[in-house]
């Protein structure tokens, strides 16, 4: 059985209720939740954006389908917060376990997600206490490269070496990123001190590739990277595109092409996910 939340309705009709109380608490209702009862449901829900909202609204929605026995799969393709399953330093939160532990405990019998950003790899995991299934939308992105030059000809990159499982089936190559310090002020966010590479691309198209474009300074800056050699054509790809700090116009600057997919809804999403999430 499906059941579609509201912020799922760009890609699935959605069939569950959610409503703000006047005090912005979250009103979550599911018509004949009794016909649910034992049943295997996929539940259809983003958990971005709004993160923190949005991660509230699964927990309810789960919690009411665990009062009646349904075992349910949540479907979300990105994951937030899974970029922080590591500490840098000490007194930092594992972001990354707490979120997959409390979406276990509120009724999550198992997570698929796209390219999840800690595993790094296709399959079936258990994270955090959450069963996982990791799904890559590596092949559709690079098809879609492909479509878009009207040619084969196309060697893929990808922009750090957290992302080499994008490209390595395809006998891509991967930049090594290297990030600083925490910089000071409110945010909190490590600056790129450089990419660096041990290969060249000549004469050739090429397709960068990587999890997520956040603030698009990774993909700016190995854009600006790989245009020191002549290369043909320069596209830009991710499985989830946020275009934060105004990076989409910047990346169409200084490329020749960007697209992502439909994981979260941008002006950018040209692959749409929904094959790859039901198969
Ligand atoms: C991190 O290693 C990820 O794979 C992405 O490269 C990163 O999160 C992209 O973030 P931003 O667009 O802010 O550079």
């Amino acid at each position: 059985m499906y059941l579609v939340s509201p912020n799922f309705s760009d890609i699935l009709k959605p069939n569950i209720e959610i409503k703000k109380f006047p005090d912005g608490d979250t009103h979550v209702y599911i018509e004949n939740l009794s016909s649910y009862q034992g049943e295997e449901v996929s539940l259809f829900h983003r958990l971005y954006p709004d993160q923190n909202d949005s991660i509230f609204t699964a927990f309810l929605i789960l919690d009411t389908l665990k009062r009646v026995g349904a075992r349910t799969t949540l479907v979300s393709p990105y994951l937030p917060y899974s970029r922080q399953d590591k500490k840098f330093k000490e007194g930092e939160a594992l972001s990354a376990q707490v979120l997959c532990n409390m979406l276990s405990k509120a009724g999550a019998q198992k997570l698929v997600t796209l390219d999840c950003h800690f595993l790094k790899k296709e399959g079936d995991f258990e994270y955090g206490g959450l069963k996982i299934k990791n799904i890559s939308a590596n092949k559709l992105l690079i098809e879609h490269a492909k479509k878009v030059l009207g040619e084969d000809d196309l060697e893929v990159i990808s922009p750090d070496q957290g992302a080499d499982y994008l490209v390595s089936d395809f006998g891509g190559k991967s930049m090594k990123k290297i990030r600083g310090e925490y910089q000071e002020g409110d945010e909190a966010y490590r600056k790129i001190e450089k990419l660096e590479r041990d290969f060249d691309i000549k004469e050739k198209n090429v397709l960068i590739i990587d999890d997520m474009i956040s603030t698009g300074g990774t993909m700016i800056k190995a854009v600006e990277n790989l245009k020191q050699d002549s290369a043909k054509k320069i596209l830009c790809a991710a499985t989830h595109g946020f275009f934060l700090k105004n990076s989409l116009e910047k990346l169409k600057e200084v490329s020749d092409g960007i697209f992502t997919t439909n994981s979260i809804p941008n002006p950018a999403a040209e692959v749409d996910i929904l094959e790859l999430l039901k198969g």
